[in-house]
């Protein structure tokens, strides 16, 4: 009987979590899912093991409580940690600052101090592009040994303390390694159109405010402003296919475990292409046929101008590299809100 190779994935329910889920089943791992569903919804975990034919493992729980994360490090012996449970919204993070503080820096904290207690060799963070602020010369292609980090808006910083956190755990405690994923914009759906983004309320994300304006549910798009230095004035992002996404988590997992202990690395996850939200706008046209409503609005704060990654770090590391295009996880994301309008 082969061992199970069980990993603990913090934040399991939500958008990036459940298709990560899904992705470590097909390589052959066990995730345990912790979640407090504060953004997330229970009709995912069927979802989940819809697609992956199991029974996943899912506790309802906030990563602060010590209590159940102790019983969960007793019950199993994890191989490593995904740590995704955070608040995640740009926008949402400049009016509301100290609820990003206080979940996104204390849910890690007690992660850390688990996995030193149960010595759990690797950490996989889920970091974010917004650590780079506004590049410094406009329009370049954002490499991780850029040396000025500053971000934007505080769900950007909370992102930076989290990994200057895990930078001075790790230095003091050899014995795990850690790789910080630093997304940039994660879009779409599984092809299965079986999970997707989940958004709470009024979307803060560009693509699921567009899908929920073509099927009614919201009246016009504003495009948060139309005067940046850009090719046709709007923001210009490194959109990348949640599934693409999922893939470079386990890739991460499987070169932490070949990697001597006390290693730490960041990785950009990006195509390395650069679209804006007028060109988004007009793929989404494109492939769904639908004339979108949309308007002009100003520009929302904490939002920088341009940013796209590039990729060849994590190319070169884990032989990973974005297999999807905005087209398709355009497309997969118009499917899985068809279906979700269907079964509402
Ligand atoms: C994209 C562009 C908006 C909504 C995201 C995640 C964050 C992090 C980085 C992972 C911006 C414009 C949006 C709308 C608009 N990812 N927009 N009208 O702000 O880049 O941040 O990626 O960690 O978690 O939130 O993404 O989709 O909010 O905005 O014009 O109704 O679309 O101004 O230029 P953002 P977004």
């Amino acid at each position: 009987m082969e061992k199970n190779r069980y990993v603990l994935v913090t934040g399991g329910a939500g958008y990036i979590g459940s298709h990560t889920v899904v992705e470590l089943m097909a390589f052959g791992f066990t995730p345990v899912v912790i979640d407090d569903f504060r953004n997330a919804e229970s009709l995912v975990i069927d979802n989940m093991n819809r697609i992956t034919g199991s029974e996943i493992q899912v506790i309802q729980a906030a990563c602060q409580d010590e209590e159940t994360l102790e019983a969960l490090f007793n019950a199993y012996s994890f191989e490593g940690v995904i740590h995704f449970a955070a608040d995640k919204a740009v926008g949402e993070s400049v009016q509301n600052p100290l609820k990003y503080y206080d979940n996104n820096i204390n849910s890690l904290l007690s992660i850390l101090k688990m996995m030193e207690k149960y010595r759990t060799k690797s950490l996989v963070f889920s970091s974010s592009c917004s650590v780079y602020g506004n590049p410094v010369r406009g329009s370049e292609a954002i490499v991780e040994t850029i040396e000025r980090l500053a971000p934007e808006s505080p769900y950007g910083n909370t992102k930076l303390i989290c990994e200057q956190i895990i930078r001075h755990w790790i230095a003091s405690n050899p014995r795990s390694n850690a790789v910080l994923l630093r997304y940039f914009n994660p879009i779409g759906a599984h092809r299965s159109g079986l999970i997707g983004e989940l958004p709470q309320g009024i979307p803060n994300n560009l693509l699921p405010y567009i899908t929920q304006t073509a099927v009614g549910i919201r009246k016009s798009l504003t495009v948060f402003g139309n005067d940046y230095q850009t090719t046709d004035g709007t923001c210009i992002r490194d959109y990348i296919h949640v599934s693409d996404l999922a893939k470079a988590h386990v890739n991460a997992l499987q070169w932490s475990e070949q990697q001597d202990v006390g290693t730490i690395e960041p990785f950009n996850v990006g195509t390395g292409k650069g679209t804006s939200v007028l060109e988004m706008i007009s793929t989404f046209e494109k492939v769904t046929g639908i004339s979108l409503q949309w308007h002009y609005g100003p520009r929302r704060a904490g939002d920088v101008q341009e940013i796209f990654a590039n990729p060849s770090k994590i190319e070169h590391a884990f032989g990973w590299k974005a297999q999807f295009t905005v087209a398709d996880a355009i497309r997969d994301a118009w499917n899985w809100e068809q279906n979700r309008i269907q079964h509402d």
